[in-house]
């Protein structure tokens, strides 16, 4: 991992604190669904108000393609964080020019301002330097809190770090850390869960952990075109038929480098994906061809546990079934109850990532015994290939 440098190797005592923040959370009908990228800013918010800075955030929310456009507005953001923050949050509605100035000069030390969304600009996704020079011209310090959108090479996360002294928040802070723990330097035996639906799209991810865990636990769709990679008849099962190839590579690589790959021996399945259908559990060899596999089975799910129980570190994306219908979430609940309680009684360190992993984690009600849960989706997702992030390198 590059070296970062954090808030105790920066002057902050007064100064104009631009804090790059990821304010993109969940909204639907204007109201904040997940306020957990809010809420996990406090400490740093916290230091930050202590050092008397005055809180310049910056963030974009949602993907207005360089236009204003009152859908994508940051405000009802930063009323959800005036709530949790208890205190006053101020709202300027541009983030460069005279009116975000103005609002910068009107901010008490030790107080927030929210700036609108900087993708308002098309400068921002350009990375473009004049425009960071803008968003720097509003500051003193650079503080970026946005580990979950480090993976862009944008303005507010990338250009901007080269032209203030900057530091990592204590939120951007905790990420790497635990990230590092996890997968560069972890206590082995070290195993990765990976499900969801397709290997096409996590192909760099699968490449990457054979090199470096110990166990590949796979499940998901993307367990099925491993399964039919081996001469395993999946049914109607989600699959990739133009993928057997690389999914024997992989499997090939693991082999090479150590990496035991573990697949479901049972499964539920069902002749459609709906909630409260149906439902069999068959051996993997028996699939119906009329039915498709929907989660794996309870024997795969307990010699899954016992695979756990072997190791010191845990690493999870993508959830194991069709969790979102019901009964597909029990192989996934159940193994998340595992990682917890191991967890709890200190045997592994867990850390998870990716948007519909937390969802899972939320639903089997074991995010807070979890060593670490990113807020990252896609940033964790790249950051588990094995990329350099380039929010994270612009902080070196
Ligand atoms: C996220 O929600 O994953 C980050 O905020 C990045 O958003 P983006 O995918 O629109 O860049």
């Amino acid at each position: 991992m590059s070296e970062f440098l954090t808030l105790d190797r920066i002057e902050l005592h007064n100064k104009t604190v631009l804090l790059r923040a990821d304010l993109n959370v969940p909204m639907k009908d204007g109201v904040v669904t997940d306020d957990a990228r809010l809420t996990r800013l406090i400490p740093t918010l916290k230091e930050l108000a202590q050092a008397k800075a005055k809180i310049v955030i910056l963030s974009h929310f949602g993907r207005p393609e360089g236009q204003r456009n009152a859908k994508y507005s940051l405000r009802p953001v930063a009323t959800e964080l005036e709530k949790i923050w208890g205190q006053p949050v101020a709202f300027a509605d541009d983030c460069i020019g005279a009116t975000a100035k103005a609002a910068v000069d009107a901010l008490p030390n030790g107080q927030i301002l929210v700036l609108e969304n900087t993708r308002f600009y098309a400068g921002e996704e350009a990375n473009d330097p004049a425009f960071a020079a803008q968003l720097a011209a509003l500051g003193d310090v650079y503080v970026n809190d946005a580990f979950s959108a480090a993976h862009r090479a944008h303005a507010s996360t990338e250009a901007l770090a080269k032209l203030l002294p900057h530091a990592a928040g204590r939120l951007m802070q905790a990420e790497l850390e635990a990230l590092e723990k996890a997968l560069s330097k972890p206590e082995r035996p070290v195993a990765a869960l990976v499900g969801g639906s397709k290997i096409s799209t996590k192909l760099d991810l699968l490449e990457n952990l054979v090199a470096k865990v110990d166990v590949l636990v796979l499940g998901g769709g993307m367990a099925n075109t491993f399964l039919a990679a081996q001469g395993v008849a999946v049914g109607k099962s989600l699959h990739e038929a133009d993928m057997l190839d690389t999914a024997r590579a992989i499997t090939a690589r693991a082999a090479a480098k150590g990496c035991r790959i573990v697949l479901p021996t049972d499964a539920v399945v069902a002749t459609a994906l709906q909630a409260n259908i149906a439902t069999k559990t068959v051996a993997i060899t028996a699939v119906p061809a009329d039915s498709m596999i929907l989660d794996i089975g309870p024997q795969s799910a307990r010699d899954i546990g016992d695979v756990l129980r072997m190791c010191k570190t845990v690493v999870w994306n993508g959830p194991l079934g069709a969790f979102e219908f019901p009964p597909f979430d029990q192989a996934t609940v159940s193994i998340a109850q595992v990682v917890a309680s191991l967890t709890r009684s200190r045997k592994i360190l867990s850390v998870a990532g990716g948007g519909d992993t937390v969802a899972a984690l939320t639903l089997a009600k074991v995010t807070e015994s979890f060593s670490y849960v990113s807020t990252a989706g896609g940033a964790f997702l790249e950051w588990m290939e094995g990329k350099t992030l380039p929010g994270v390198a612009a902080l070196s």
